[in-house]
């Protein structure tokens, strides 16, 4: 056996057949299995592929209890597939199953992971409107920012692929929703990767089961996946604030406001940057201490340039309250720096 497909369906009763039959013809000559996972669909999917599978010997269906959803049911198929390489795709014909073989070609080339991708030169998206665009870009782009081993891919968000069994094997993945792509690119055992160009084509059937709680548990699986780094990140920077204020409210009473501003706030970056090394980004080895620590000065110059100046104009010509006038300066500041530390600081 040479390829296992898995296609993971809910209420594709209208699509599987002709699915079945596309990828059939597609993959003449070569052996191959393909493995329905579903979730009990009300629609009768699963009885349906029963049927059709009858006329082909290689057509395996499994039938869940119950809406487990569609990262378990990618694991599930993986489980019972056969064949050293495995592919997903959708059941409704959004992924042209005529791809497949020349997926196959670049496995067998060496490639460990091969994605069907919408957004290198010959590929593209019909029938999305602008919405749906810009929620599929901005979901990239985040992964990109948590995720260094998606960067380089331009469709990590991708239902349509293919890899080596050994990339999964002994990987424990626990994909929630729709992130299966993701999760593999995250923690499987691959070296070469590549994209190849596809159409992504208006369903042939039915609606798209992609809804605001699959958007909320991606946010969630970003999070977890990236080891919660924006929000220590976040947690740093307010015990920054809590440093730059107190030793601003101490400093004033021994020394003038220029110099105790410039020393607070010198003294947050030293310390917010000591929690960014050795917790924030605790795993990112690479790089001496002292080139980093001038990194990240590099990073959040800017921050607390904006913080120093904003500290001293409200309080020379507004007469604010230095502590007041240092947190608006702070906030100002702050808000540039989170971007410059991923993209440049503890870059991978
Ligand atoms: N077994 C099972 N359980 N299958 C499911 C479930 C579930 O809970 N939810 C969805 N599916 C199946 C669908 O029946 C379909 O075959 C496939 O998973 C994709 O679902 P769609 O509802 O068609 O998703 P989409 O078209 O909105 O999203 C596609 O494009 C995204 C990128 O824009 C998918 O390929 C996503 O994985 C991809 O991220
Ligand atoms: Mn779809």
């Amino acid at each position: 056996m040479e390829l296992s497909v898995i296609v993971p369906t809910y209420n594709e009763r209208d699509n599987i057949v002709t699915l079945l039959e596309r990828v059939e013809s597609s993959l003449k000559g070569r052996r191959f299995e393909l493995i329905v996972v579903d979730d009990n669909s009300p629609d009768g999917t699963a009885d349906v592929a029963y049927k059709a599978s009858e006329r082909y010997g290689n057509v395996k269906v499994i039938r869940r209890p119950a809406k487990l959803g569609l990262g378990s049911a990618v694991t599930e198929g993986a489980r019972v597939a056969k064949a050293n390489v495995l592919a997903v795709m959708d059941a409704d014909l959004q992924h042209p199953p005529e791809l497949l073989p020349k997926m196959l070609d670049k496995i067998n080339e060496g490639f460990d992971i091969v994605v069907a991708s919408r957004y290198i030169r010959g590929g593209g998206i019909e029938g999305w409107g602008l919405w749906r665009r810009l929620v599929s870009r901005v979901a990239i782009a985040l992964a990109k920012l948590a995720l260094p081993r998606v960067r380089g891919f331009k469709d990590s968000m991708s239902g349509f692929f293919m890899f080596k069994r050994g990339v999964i094997d002994g990987v424990e993945l626990k994909p929630k929703g729709f992130k299966v792509l993701l999760e593999i690119l995250v923690k499987g055992k691959w070296n070469a990767a590549t994209e190849l160009p596809y159409m992504f084509k208006p369903r042939l059937k039915g609606k798209s089961k992609l809804n605001t709680k699959e958007v909320y548990s991606y946010i969630k699986y970003l999070l977890e996946l990236s080891s919660y780094r924006p929000i220590k990140f976040a947690a740093v920077g307010a015990s920054g604030i809590v440093v730059n204020e107190g030793l601003l409210h101490l400093l004033i009473h021994f020394i003038p406001l220029q110099v105790a501003g410039a020393l607070a706030i010198e003294t947050s970056v030293l310390s917010n940057f000591i929690l960014n090394n050795y917790w924030t980004f605790k795993d990112r080895k690479e790089g001496g201490i002292l080139s980093k620590c001038l990194r990240y000065h590099g990073a959040v110059a800017i921050g607390a340039l904006v913080n120093y100046v904003v500290l001293l104009s409200l309080v020379a010509f507004l007469g604010m309250h230095y502590l007041i006038a240092n947190l608006i300066g702070i906030f100002l500041g702050f808000l540039a720096n989170y971007s410059v530390s991923e993209l440049f600081v503890w870059r991978s």
